[in-house]
């Protein structure tokens, strides 16, 4: 973050150093609230009139808000909490000491659900309504952004918490504890405490440009452009995904067989290697492809290949690709999320010619060329999806 001297102000007004630091290290702290400190009622009370500032659906103001501060309630709510959150305790019991992906986050929520009822304070954040699954943007939605703001505001003043959710399961006790009437939701519950030390890390998470669509689902940009419309030079990309019931393991192998997207579309007819033994960074192959009439072949230089995880090839020239391919597997949930991506090259194929010839057309011809590669890619991972679960 920059001293005053080279301190970022924004046009607004703004210093974007804290700001972006309230903003990328708020987190979800559970083995650094500080028990022993305590804290007052009324930077409880700053913090809920900063949450208020947040949206409401219709501008109605039915947020309400349960500070819970006495022994005997906290362990009420502690011992519902541990309950609710064994799962957590007997997931921790397999997975410490095993590097998993998830351990931390594991060890770390099974400490809160042994440990709730320590924290100074509980804060329950609710809403008079309850949720219909219509559809319609309810009540309940209401208090999602003013609970997040209270975590900030907390944050921004050496406090924190972690916004928790199993306790909403739990309705029935928490009325019966709390004394919340019927008709009121109840959507975060809040452990609020001092932070041990106040210094926390962004936490990694995918950047924009992987995870944003610009104009049609699944039609990704390497930067930004300047006047917001799709240009070869800014990076057109494609991205579709699936979630399949097969773990990786049985995914895997399927698209590490590079003739395999044949089966499934168009355009994609058919691929061999033209390099000898295991597939690694530094093999190639032959991809053959057709659309209409018009037929073409390809080379591709594999430069990623990460058995259960990773796939990716360049085509053409590795150097200046004509277009970056790639296959992301992960775990999710109980199965997994397969992510087929590709990245129109600058040069060395054949959509930027034409998208360049007349400036008036590049971003039609630039969408039109990806609708056509998002369908037989949707078509390629729906078929993998077929093999995987069938
Ligand atoms: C909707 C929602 C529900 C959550 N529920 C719980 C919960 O019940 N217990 C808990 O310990 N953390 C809960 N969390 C916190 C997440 O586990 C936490 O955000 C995640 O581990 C990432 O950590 P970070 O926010 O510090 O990056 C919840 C977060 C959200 C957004």
């Amino acid at each position: 973050m920059g001293d005053e001297s080279t301190a970022r102000i924004s046009e607004a007004g703004f210093d974007l150093d804290h700001t972006d630091k309230l903003l990328t290290t708020t987190r979800a702290v559970r083995k650094r609230l500080d028990f022993d400190r305590e804290v007052s009622d009324q930077v409880i009370l700053d913090c809920i009139d900063l949450a208020e500032q947040a949206p409401t659906g219709g501008n109605d103001a039915s947020r309400r808000w349960l500070v819970v501060r006495n022994q005997e309630i906290k362990d009420k709510l502690g011992d519902l909490y541990r309950e609710t959150g064994q799962f957590f305790l007997n997931a921790r019991g397999r997975l410490d000491g095993t590097g998993h992906a998830k351990e931390q986050v594991v060890s770390s929520s099974s400490y809160l659900v042994e440990n709730m009822a320590k924290a100074p304070a509980l804060v329950i954040c609710a809403i008079w309504g309850i949720h219909d699954n219509s559809g319609r943007p309810g009540l309940f939605d209401s208090a999602v952004p003013s609970a997040w703001s209270f975590n900030l505001a907390l944050r921004s003043r050496g406090l924190g918490s972690a916004y928790t959710t199993m306790l909403n399961g739990r309705a029935e006790e928490l009325e019966e504890i709390l004394g919340i009437p019927p008709g009121v939701t109840t959507l975060v519950t809040f452990p609020v405490a001092y932070t041990v030390g106040t210094e926390f890390k962004p936490a990694p998470r995918r950047p924009a440009t992987e995870i944003t669509y610009f104009d049609q689902w699944g039609f990704t940009r390497s930067q930004g452009s300047a006047d917001g419309s799709a240009k070869v030079a800014d990076g057109q990309g494609v991205v579709v995904e699936v979630d399949t019931d097969a773990r990786p393991d049985t995914v895997w192998p399927i698209i590490a067989d590079i003739a395999m997207p044949a089966q499934f579309s168009e355009e994609f007819q058919g691929a061999e290697w033209s390099t000898d033994g295991e597939p690694a960074v530094g093999s190639t192959f032959v991809g053959h492809n057709k659309i209409g009439d018009f037929e073409w072949e390809v080379t591709c230089h594999v430069t990623e290949w990460e058995p259960l995880n990773t796939f990716e090839w360049r085509v053409t020239d590795p150097d200046n690709p004509g277009a970056v391919w790639r296959f992301d597997l992960a775990e999710q949930g109980a199965g997994s999320r397969l992510r087929f991506s590709m990245l129109i090259g600058q040069e060395n194929n054949g959509t930027v010619p034409q998208a360049l010839k007349d400036p008036a057309k590049e971003e039609k011809v630039l969408n039109r060329r990806r609708q056509t590669l998002k369908d037989n890619m949707q078509a390629t991972v729906d078929g993998v999806k077929a093999l995987a679960d069938g």
